[in-house]
């Protein structure tokens, strides 16, 4: 019976927000700093073409992006952004897919089912582990997430990618990026959100393009017709524009505002190291908190695959063990519903396709305090549900 953490905790996080996306805002964060936004101003403005331009730059400069590749503000957040990706670039050769959680998951099923790709190798992993990397062959296309949302599973590096490779890699990066380190050589097409590492508001993609892709976009035309949103070039071009700040259609001004509130912020706290280090010590925060626990561990198998932004746990207890799936859902649904009902922790559940159990946000923005706070309240809750279910 685990109950070597089940007293009623004495203290709440002070920010209780851990969802996987929309992330927690950065600390300190206030509505009022977005005031100077340009609102019911046109963006292709002076003011509102800065504005864009500014979060462009500032993004390259953090993220340490070679001066080489371009990086655009795009429609659909990061799906439209790896959508983009997928439809303009892919058909020119075979491609390798890794799927391995639900979004990896998801992008096989488009490639399959939407785009048709012919010559296309799945290298599957079940919830929990990494497909085998060494399979992935360097002349075909690669599709991949860096980290797997749902799973809390990453790849550990990029060295299983060739630096002299053929095909081109397009790797979704949206709960990676600004909290893991990326080999941008090893990379040629990555995607992100702005809601997720630096807690900005949703519905904007960032879509960042080696010279290798720029040459594929440019001199190759797939055989499927792309919407006005996926468009990247014009007469065989590539739209630069897109890559200044002019983006294909009507951002949020707001939005744009408040996602250059979480670059200043992050340059404020010391830049991409320091990004990397506040995601890492939540991590440690867990770690430290699983080793000593009887009912909770990762649910990535190896420990060099373990997610810092997305942290994904499973129940160990042998009570546990013993129910049957639907009675596993509603425990793991329970504690959460009671965790949060205590405003000690909110969306903590793990994802709706993942295996029963909890996720927690460990990305830039949320502090190692409020984690620390919120562990206990999950060993209270899980010894509270598990008591009232086997006294039922
Ligand atoms: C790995 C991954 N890919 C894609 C998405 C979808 O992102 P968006 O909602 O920004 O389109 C998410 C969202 O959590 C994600 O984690």
């Amino acid at each position: 019976m685990p109950t070597s953490h089940s007293g009623r905790p004495g203290f709440r996080p002070a920010n209780p927000c851990f969802s996987s996306g929309p992330c927690a805002k950065r600390p300190g964060w206030s509505l009022s700093g977005l005031a100077s936004a340009p609102l019911g101003r046109s963006h292709r403005a002076k003011a509102g073409k800065a504005r864009l331009e500014e979060v462009i730059e500032r993004s390259r400069s953090l993220l340490g992006v070679p001066a080489d590749y371009r990086l655009g503000i795009v429609p659909g957040s990061d799906t439209g952004a790896v959508e983009m990706a997928l439809w303009s670039l892919l058909g020119a050769r075979g491609v390798d897919v890794l799927a391995w959680e639900s979004f990896g998951k998801g992008w096989l099923k488009d490639l399959r089912e939407e785009l048709g790709i012919a010559d296309l190798r799945a290298l599957e992993a079940d919830y929990g582990a990494l497909p085998d990397l060494s399979r992935v062959d360097g002349s075909r296309d690669l599709v991949f997430t860096w980290n797997g949302t749902t799973s809390g599973v990453c790849v550990p590096d990029g060295d299983w990618i060739a630096p002299d490779r053929g095909g081109l890699t397009i790797c979704d990066a949206t709960s990676a990026a600004f909290a893991m380190d990326l080999p941008w050589d090893r990379l040629d097409v990555v995607t992100w959100s702005w809601q997720k590492a630096l807690g900005g508001e949703a519905a904007h993609g960032m879509l960042l393009l080696s010279p290798r892709a720029v040459e594929r976009l440019e001199g190759y035309r797939p055989p499927w017709p792309l919407p006005k949103v996926f468009q990247l070039t014009k007469g065989g071009r590539l739209i630069e524009g897109i890559f200044a700040g002019a983006t294909i259609n009507t951002p949020s001004l707001l939005c744009v505002e408040d996602a250059l509130d979480g670059l200043k912020w992050a340059e404020a706290v010391g830049g991409h190291q320091a990004l990397t280090a506040r995601s890492r010590a939540n991590l440690a925060a867990v770690e430290a908190w699983v080793a000593g626990s009887d009912w909770v561990d990762f649910l990535a198998a190896d420990a060099a695959t373990r997610s810092s932004t997305s942290i994904c746990l499973k129940v160990v207890d042998p009570w546990f063990a013993a129910l049957g799936a639907s009675d596993q859902a509603a425990v793991t649904k329970a504690v959460a519903s009671l965790v949060e009902a205590e405003g000690a922790g909110l969306d903590i559940g793990a994802y709706r396709d993942a295996p029963p159990g909890f996720r927690i946000w460990g990305g830039p923005t949320v502090e190692r305090s409020d984690i620390e706070a919120l562990l206990p309240w999950l060993d209270w809750a899980y010894a509270r549900v598990r008591h009232e279910r086997a006294a039922a």
